[in-house]
Order: structure tokens, then sequence, then C-alpha cells
């Protein structure tokens, strides 16, 4: 391949500038042009697309969010829409792209790819929801945002004695919310791969109150259900002074931590061997500490599923 292109897809992570940056500098070391696509779908389908080089992804490895910006778009998921992103890619004579995204970036990359159009999967997403990886850009650096968070409401908690309820982000997966917990050291642990009574978080908050604990952290992931709803069902059940917190978006920002910058740069890295050796239909991932790469579809099977054991253990360890 002579002519490839990036594109950013779906939920913006940190760390999606080190992948794009990794891109673009390891195409071109290999004498491979690089197209970057603003809008991720939205902009293929408009032909949004300029070429990119080395200086364009200069300055950008510490930055969050994502410099080719990012979109979730519905007429992507019609073959028309695909047909007409295939024939902007064309018109570049782009041979290849590089998707950085999520599962809903990945759908796309697979139906281009089925329409002859070669494609590899970068994962970017905060959530750590891929099939086929144990990881994905920006995980790491939205628990060190969370735990921050988590440290300055234990603060206030310890201070006022009171429950507190803080609502992460995760969609359906509850890998936010589990490591974030165990690392913050909260009580409770809601995610939605287990289910929960209201009466066994109160069953547990109460034998810690009456063992001499002042305060407690629950952390719900929000596929479990609304943070609020769930502190105001406590309040009720327990009689307890409860706090609720949304972190929202700001697990979406921030600089990438040396972690997402290394695992973007690997990626990116090897998505573009990956096309170079024609092998669309891909996606990197990591296993084992190893870098692998798989059959896209790989991906959407929903053979995921999170570690008990860490579960288990954050209910031993805050008794
Ligand atoms: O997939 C990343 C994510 O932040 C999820 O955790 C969350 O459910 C979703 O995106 C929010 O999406 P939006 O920014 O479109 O509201």
């Amino acid at each position: 391949m002579k002519k490839i292109g990036v594109l950013t897809s779906g939920g913006d992570a940190p760390g999606m500038n080190a992948a794009i940056r990794a891109v673009v500098r390891k195409a071109i070391y290999h004498n491979v042009e690089v197209y970057g696509v603003y809008g991720g779908y939205s902009g293929l389908i408009s032909g949004n697309i300029k070429k990119l080089e080395l200086g364009s992804v200069g300055d950008i490895i510490h930055r969050g969010g994502t410099m080719l910006y990012t979109a979730r778009c519905e007429e992507f998921k019609t073959k028309e829409g695909q047909l007409q992103g295939i024939q902007q890619l064309k018109k570049h004579g782009i041979e290849g792209v590089v998707v950085i995204g999520g599962d809903g970036s990945y759908r796309g990359a697979k139906a281009l790819t089925e329409h002859g159009f070669p494609c590899v999967g970068v994962p970017g997403t905060i959530d750590n929801d891929i099939p086929g990886t144990h990881y994905t850009i920006g995980f790491d650096t939205a628990l060190n945002t969370v735990i921050n968070a988590i440290d300055k409401i234990r603060d206030t908690a310890t201070s006022h004695e009171r429950t507190f309820i803080i609502e992460v982000m995760g969609r359906d997966a509850g890998d936010i919310a589990l490591w974030s917990g165990l690392a913050g050291g909260a009580e409770t642990i809601l995610i939605p791969e287990e289910n929960y009574t209201v009466k066994d978080i109160v069953d547990r908050l109460m034998k810690g109150y009456e063992r001499g604990k002042k305060h407690s952290i629950i952390i719900v992931a929000e596929g479990v259900g609304s943070g609020v709803e769930i502190g105001q069902k406590i309040k009720e059940t327990a009689n307890l002074d409860t706090r609720v917190s949304v972190l929202g978006h700001i697990q979406r920002g921030g600089s990438p931590t040396a972690y997402d910058r290394v695992m973007a740069s690997r990626f990116g890295a090897r998505a573009v061997e990956l096309l170079m050796e024609h092998n669309g239909g891909r996606a990197v991932g990591i296993m084992e500490n190893k870098l692998v790469d798989y059959d896209i579809v790989k991906a959407f099977e929903k053979t995921r599923s999170v570690d008990r054991s860490m579960l288990n253990l954050s209910k031993e360890l805050s008794i």
C-alpha cells in the first residue's frame, strides 16, 4: 500500500492522539502516505479528508481528545453510507484505513472490509470492553481520573461521616467501576456483570458501621443504572446521610498516562504493519502482555467477561 487513511470514531479516549501520531509516523517511515479523515465516519461520507505530514502530528502525544475529531454516525450503518465513504477514499487513492475506536467503530471497519476496502481496528475506548484484547486505549487515564475523584470525595466523606455513591462510565461494562473501586478502596462496587439487591448493599454498609466505620464509598457502573436512583433507595432503606456524584465526561478527558501513550504507539504502529501486509479486517490488541491481531469479527463476540477474582478481592479487602 502506498496511501492509507486514519480516523477516530465513537467516544473519544485519551491516547487517541498518540495512536494517530504512531500511525502517521510509522507509515511515513515506510514511505507510505497518510490521510486524516476528520470527524469519524461522518467526515468520511462527506469527504473531509486531508493529507497528514510528519509535522501534522507534532506536539499531540500528550493531548487528550482527538485531533481528527470524532462522531457517532447513524448514516454509516447503511450500505449507501459505507459505499459513499469508499468512493471518497478512492478519490484520494487511499487503499486502506486504520480505524481507532470502540465496537461501533469496528463495525464500520468490518463493513468497509467486506465491501473490499481493507481496514484495521485499533481499540480506543475508556470502557476497556472490546473482546480479543485485554486493554483499550484510554482506560488507564480514565481510571486515574476516577481515582483522583474518589480520593477527593473520600476526604469530604470522612469529614462529614457520609455514604457516597459515585457513578462512573463504562457503558455495559464494569471494568472502570471494578478497577477504580479496587484502587480507591471502595466498600461496594456495583457492576452490570453481577446482580445486586439494595438489601445486600445496605446489610454490608450496616456491618461496616456497626464495626465503627464512619463513612462508605459505593462505586456504581452506569450500566447498572442511575447512581442517583440507587443512592435514593439506599438513603430510604438505611436512613443514612448519602450523597451522589456522577463523574460523567471528565472521565473522557485529560492528558493520557504514560501507559496509554505507550499502548497507543504500539497499537497504531502495528495497525500500519498489518495494512502494509494487506491484512484488512483485523483488529490489534494485547493479550498476556503480547501484541496480537485477530479477525475483527471476534470483537463482536460476547466473550469478554469481567475478572471475578478482582470483585471478590475488593469484597475481602473492604470489609
Ligand atoms: O464509550 C465511551 C463512553 O464514554 C461510555 O462510557 C458512555 O456510556 C458513552 O461513551 C457516552 O457517550 P456520549 O459521549 O455520546 O454521551
